[in-house]
Order: C-alpha cells, then structure tokens, then sequence
C-alpha cells in the first residue's frame, strides 16, 4: 500500500498511474467481474474498481482521462481494466489499437444460451417494472425465430465480434476464458491468465475456497485471510426457461459456437 508515500518516495518507485497493459474486453455476464478481483489479488497487479468505459462511451475525453482512472502502479505491477461492452463496439479495437498495439486483451465466454439468461435475470432484476417475458425478448412471432436485433442475442454470436477484433489483433494477443471452469476450476484458469500476462505465478488453486452456499469460489489474497466473495449481484438465480426455448437458442447459437472454437483453437463443451 503506497498511499502514505511522499511525492519523492513515489518518484523512488517509479510510482505512476498507466494506461492498462491488459483489458478484459468481455463477454457481459461471462464472469468479467469475478476474474477482475481474482487477478486483483495477485502483488503484481494493479486494477480498477468500476468499469471505466472509455473506448465505448467516453472516448472523447482523451487518454489523459483514462489514464487518470487508473490506479497508482510501480514498474513491477501490471495495470488490467474489464470493460466487457467493449467486445461488441464497432469502434473499440481501432481505438484500443490506437492507444496499444501491443496490448493484451482477455475474453471469459460462457455458453451463449446461459449467458442470455443470465443477461435477462439482470435486467429483470433492475427493471421490475418490464414484465416482458424471456421468449418476448429472444423471439420474433415464435420461438422457432430468434430475435437477432436483440443485444441479449448479438452478444453471443462471439465468432462475429471477434473476427472485427482480429483484423487489428492477432489471435495470440488473446486470451479466452472458459467462464464455466472459472467456476469450477478457478485455479488452473489463473494459472493460464498468469502465463499469458508473463507473471510470477502468485494464485493457485489454493487461494480459492468453494462456497458451498452461494455456488461460487471465493479468493483468499493471502492464504491465511478470510475468503471474499462477490456480491449478490454476481451469481443471481436464473428464471425457470421452457426448454424448448433453450434448444432453439442452442440450435441458433450452434455455428457461431463451432466458428468460435475454430478460431481460437478452444473447445468449450457447450451444447
Ligand atoms: P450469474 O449471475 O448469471 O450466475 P459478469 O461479472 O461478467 O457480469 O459475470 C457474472 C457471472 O459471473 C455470474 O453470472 C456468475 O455465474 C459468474 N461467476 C464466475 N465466477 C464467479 C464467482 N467466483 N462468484 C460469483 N459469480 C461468478
């Protein structure tokens, strides 16, 4: 904690706030927030609390202000930012591009369909007043017509998103998450975000503890500390979903998911 040096002691360590060495760019609902506080845990990593927004939303402000939102980091530490509406903006890799060609980016995906629903249980849960139902949301006339207009719906057609991104970044820039053994694993996947980041590998599977209650891993930053959890708002009861809306969201999912495999050499086990 540096909060107490003076301007000089600061200037000893190269103290500073930088632009993000890496970003995690998406998915929404992926599990962004959950890895953000994992690889906050680790002494050479410096992130930020909220979402900053910037390449989508706040771009004309200037790097200047985004540099501002970032924490104070020495020249040992990495500075990592998750913003995942970025993934899905048309503008976002040139302007990150712009600001880094050299910077790394992450995705955590998660299976489509369960992202979607996790999607509408968030906004369900923050718009009690919209009664519409999942399959009015997902849905054109009826269910065998998914809703392709639909946010909830583009964002998992990940093999789209990612082809504009490629055509500023190479594929080894990326590192793609599996969301659901970020979960069950929590360990092996920050092993592999470690090697990709080029860091000392600081978190293992011991620096999780599973909460049998809430369903989710918690992180202990250090092993002889209290295990923290996230908040309520991360891991929300899903709404029961009629399965035959689930199979034909699987069936329109299903070659985006295959394109997305193939691209990044990843299989995901999704259905
Ligand atoms: P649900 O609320 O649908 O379960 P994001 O942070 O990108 O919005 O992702 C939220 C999702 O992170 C949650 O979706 C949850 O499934 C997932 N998640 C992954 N690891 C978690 C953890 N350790 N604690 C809580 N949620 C976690």
């Amino acid at each position: 904690d540096y909060t107490n040096l003076n301007s000089d002691e600061k200037k000893n360590k190269y103290l500073t706030k930088r632009l993000p060495h890496a970003i995690i760019i998406g998915v929404k609902k992926g599990g962004t927030r959950a890895l953000l506080e994992f690889l906050r845990a680790h002494p050479n990593v410096r992130a930020t609390g909220p979402e900053p927004h910037f390449f989508d939303k706040n771009y004309e402000k200037g790097l200047e202000w985004y540099r501002n939102l970032m924490p104070e980091s020495d020249s040992s530490q990495l500075t990592i930012e998750k913003t995942p509406g970025y993934f899905i903006t048309k503008d976002v890799p040139n302007r990150i591009y712009n600001m880094s060609s050299a910077v790394k980016l992450i995705i955590v995906v998660r299976d489509p369909v369960t992202r979607a629903i996790s999607d509408f249980a968030q906004i369900a849960s923050k718009s009690p007043k919209v009664h519409s139902s999942f399959e009015a949301m997902m849905f054109k006339d009826n269910i065998t017509t998914v809703d392709t207009s639909r946010t909830l719906i583009k964002i998992g057609m990940y093999s789209k998103h990612l082809e504009r991104w490629l055509d500023y970044f190479p594929l080894e820039q990326f590192h793609i998450v599996n969301g659901e053994n970020l979960v069950t694993d929590p360990g092996t996947e920050l092993i592999k975000i470690q090697e990709f980041l080029g860091l000392p590998i600081k978190i293992t599977d011991k620096n999780f503890h599973f909460n049998q209650t809430r369903g989710f891993p918690c992180i202990r930053k250090k092993l002889n500390k209290r295990p923290h959890c996230l908040d309520e708002t991360k891991g929300r009861k899903h709404p029961y979903i009629n399965p035959e809306s689930i199979q034909s969201l699987q069936a329109f999912f299903k070659p985006y998911n295959r394109k997305f495999s193939k691209m990044v050499g990843q299989d995901f086990g999704w259905s």
